[in-house]
């Protein structure tokens, strides 16, 4: 399976990623986790786009791009991934169409969650993220037992800097600028799967595995 998962910011991409990657077998790529890292990192990739995440601004495209096609020709990514964050406009989505044409693949699904406004800023407010393992928590809605600590590794738990909130309000509108375009682009290409992303994390997963698992059973019939 190909697949892209598109939402705002705090849609729950990232949570669910891990879910549906594992259920799929397939690695999950993450844009703004591929970031991050080379931030921490300190390289030269690193230190360019962290002027631009903090801003809550896109990195620029030829960047972006370049990374994901480096990523996209490694070897586990042969047979299936599913990209998070990416693409993230309508130039980075017929990159995308190019760089899987020179690759001999396509793209099968995209799959949009969708949430209300107030839940996303719930979500990202109270977000916290292990430094060690990246595994994604919530102090009300998923907390780990002891506070500022990972249950998963024992990892520190941090806050991402662009979860302030006027940097989460310029995200918003970055995204229904530039990315919720993709939505018309993708469903226009029959390929887009919208899916509930308000609930638990476990019904949003359910919900959004039994419409992969339906898609891709119509795809195999037809
Ligand atoms: P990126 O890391 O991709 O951020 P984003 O798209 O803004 O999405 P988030 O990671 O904020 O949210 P999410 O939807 O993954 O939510 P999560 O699962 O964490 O990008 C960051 C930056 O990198 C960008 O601003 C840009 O600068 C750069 N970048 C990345 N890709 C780029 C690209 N292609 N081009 C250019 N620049 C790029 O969930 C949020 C919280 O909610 C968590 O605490 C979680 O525990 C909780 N939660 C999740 N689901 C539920 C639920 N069902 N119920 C209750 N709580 C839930």
């Amino acid at each position: 399976m190909r697949l892209v998962l598109v939402g705002p910011p705090g849609a729950g991409k990232g949570t669910q990623a891990e879910f549906i990657a594992d259920r799929f077998s397939i690695p999950k790529i993450s844009t703004g986790d591929i970031f991050r890292a080379n931030v921490s990192g300190g390289t030269e990739l690193g230190k360019l786009a962290k002027q631009y995440m903090d801003a809550g601004d896109l990195v620029p495209d030829q960047v972006t791009i370049a990374m994901v096609r480096d990523r996209l020709s490694e070897p586990d990514a042969a047979a299936g991934f599913l990209l998070d964050g990416f693409p993230r406009n309508v130039a980075q989505a017929y990159e995308l169409d190019s760089l899987l044409g020179d690759l001999g693949n396509s793209l099968d699904v995209v799959l949009e969650l969708v949430v209300d406004h107030d839940e996303i800023v719930k979500r990202l407010s109270g977000r916290r993220t292990c430094r060690k393992c990246g595994h994604i928590w919530h102090v009300e809605y998923d907390p780990t037992k002891v506070d500022g600590v990972c249950d998963r590794c024992g990892g520190e738990l941090f806050q991402r800097d662009d979860d302030m909130a006027d940097t989460v309000r310029h995200r918003l509108d970055v995204y229904a600028e530039q990315t919720a375009p993709l939505i018309q682009f993708y469903d226009g290409r029959s390929q887009l799967l919208v899916v509930d992303a308000m609930g638990t994390v476990e019904d949003v997963t359910e919900r959004a595995i039994s419409a992969l698992v339906e898609s891709s059973e119509t795809a195999d019939q037809s």
